[in-house]
């Protein structure tokens, strides 16, 4: 099965990605994985100041997965520019990057965009739109108020050319009226789903395991959910969609395709071995070939009535 696609003007030479969070700047992981093998990555989130985060503890695990709430520890624009993004353009070739932006204020994700607009080392920009860890914001995301969503993403596209994917929350009770507010606004492919809300208590004591309180569950749990909104993302606008949740191999790669999904990310499965994209990659090539499918993409259902995801480039 070949796993090229044509996105964005550029070529992903397959479909897998590692989720934001997951893999730093891509420094931390190339020491254990080639991330030449993959699609490509999406950064940490960044944000205009650097960020210590949440307190410990930040991650805990349960049997379907893992609730965490980092706080959007990061270094800050400037330090990103200065110290990540030169080690991204000169390091990663074949995968394609996404720098993820994070703002408390509306503001802040137009003057991340200004910032990092002019620097080599990525491809565009996933807009975190849905955090549900930012305790300067009470764990309200932006991603839940349309309002805040058109604006975002209507000052980030007048700010930059680049590939603009808004990333959506699993709590959103329309997200399909949001990834539309997303498109009009002029986003180029969204991104679905983020964490979603929750917390875990001691049994002895009530205590929450999590430092800050509540956090972003994530992992097999979390799959249901994303299939449901990259399903209900599909049916409501034609933008290209990167699926998220519960991926741990190629399985669920196919499902998301089925979903609607030409791109798919990791997160959890790399927590626990650091390969679990190559494997991946690995097992889409068998699964296409034991099933005779030509192509990734024959896999990717389309939005009703429309038969191509690219926006751009040859196919
Ligand atoms: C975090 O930094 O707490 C998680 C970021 C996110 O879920 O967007």
């Amino acid at each position: 099965m070949k796993l090229e696609i044509s996105l964005f003007g550029t070529e992903f030479q397959n479909p897998v990605l590692l989720a934001a969070g997951t893999c730093g700047f891509g420094m931390e992981l190339s020491e254990v994985l080639d991330l030449e093998t993959l699609g490509g990555f999406v950064t940490k989130s960044v944000t205009v100041e650097p960020r210590a985060g949440n307190p410990a503890p930040r991650v805990t695990e349960f049997q379907g997965g893992m609730l965490n709430s980092i706080g959007l520890a990061n270094p800050g624009l400037e330090a990103t520019r200065r110290d990540k993004l030169p080690w991204i353009r000169d390091n990663v070739k074949r995968a394609r990057v996404l720098l993820s932006i994070a703002g408390h204020r509306v503001e802040e994700f137009f003057q991340l965009v200004e910032g990092f607009d002019g620097e080599e080392g990525f491809l565009g920009f996933e807009v975190n739109l849905s955090c549900p860890n930012d305790t300067r914001r009470a764990g309200s995301t932006f991603a839940l108020d349309p309002d805040a969503v058109a604006r975002i993403i209507e000052g980030c596209r007048a700010r930059t050319q680049r590939p603009l994917v808004a990333k959506l929350a699993p709590n959103d009770p329309d997200v399909g009226g949001t990834a539309r507010v997303a498109e009009s606004a002029g986003a180029d492919a969204l991104t679905l789903v983020n964490t979603l809300p929750g917390i875990l208590l001691g049994p002895a004591d009530g205590i929450p395991e999590l430092g800050a309180g509540t956090g972003g569950m994530s992992g097999p749990a979390l799959r249901p959910s994303g299939l449901l909104a990259v399903k209900t993302a599909r049916a409501a606008t034609s933008l290209p969609l990167i699926g998220v949740g519960g991926v741990l191999g190629a399985r669920d790669a196919v499902s998301y395709a089925r979903a609607g999904a030409v791109l798919v990310a990791l997160g959890t499965a790399s927590f626990a071995d650091p390969r679990a994209a190559t494997r991946t990659v690995e097992g889409l090539v068998r699964w296409g070939r034991g099933r005779g499918v030509a192509h990734w993409t024959d896999l990717v259902t389309p939005r009703a009535g429309t038969a191509v995801h690219d926006t751009g480039g040859e196919s």
